[in-house]
């Protein structure tokens, strides 16, 4: 594993991955946030370089030939810090698959593998997120793929003015 690039060398991948398929982007250090705080719940498709990995002193010049893995789905997830109802629960703050990969499957299993080490490692009652009502690919992923239930519809959500669904999924059954 020592010759495997950190989540830290990916976040730059990460990022464009993020800025490449969503309108929602966030400071470098908001994914950092996210990777030292909550280590257990962010998780990354890749796809290997061709040759494999570098050992992690070569992989730094490897990365200027372009050699690290190259990021092409990720899911950058929390725990709600201050729950208003005061019930421990995970969130998504950001999901996205690159358009060359979709429909393999990726997201549901980043999803599930976040979902999973939300109620394992924090007990979480469940996990929410937010998704555009125009968003058709996401609401199946979630509603019928997963699961999730539409709790409320927030008004202008999106700095858009586009609403939200507040959607949310019981993990209590992970526990
Ligand atoms: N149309 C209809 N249903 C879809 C679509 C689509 N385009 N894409 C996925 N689904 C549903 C299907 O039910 C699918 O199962 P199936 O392929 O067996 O029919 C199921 O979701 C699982 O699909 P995955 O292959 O796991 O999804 P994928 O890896 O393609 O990623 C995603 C889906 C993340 C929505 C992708 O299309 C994407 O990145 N879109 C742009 C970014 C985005 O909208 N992100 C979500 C924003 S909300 C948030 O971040 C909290």
């Amino acid at each position: 594993l020592s010759s495997y690039p950190s989540y830290i060398d990916l976040l730059p991948s990460i990022q464009t991955c993020n800025i490449t398929n969503l309108p929602e982007n966030y400071f470098l250090k908001y994914y950092l946030y996210h990777a030292l705080t909550w280590p257990q719940l962010s998780f990354v498709a890749v796809v290997r370089p061709r040759g494999g990995y570098k050992s992690s002193s070569t992989a730094i010049a490897g990365n200027v030939a372009g050699e690290y893995p190259k990021v092409v789905g990720y899911v950058l997830a929390k725990m709600e810090e201050e729950p208003t109802d005061g019930l421990q629960h995970g969130h998504i703050t950001s999901l996205s698959v690159m358009r060359t990969h979709r429909r393999l499957g990726i997201a549901e299993r980043l999803m599930r593998m976040s979902q999973r080490a939300m109620a394992e490692s924090h007990r979480a009652h469940f996990v929410s997120l937010h998704v555009r009502m125009s968003n058709v690919a996401a609401l199946r992923l979630y509603r019928d793929t997963l699961g999730f239930e539409v709790e409320k519809i927030e008004n202008g959500y999106y700095a858009d003015g586009e609403d939200a669904y507040a959607m949310h999924l019981n993990l209590q059954n992970m526990w």
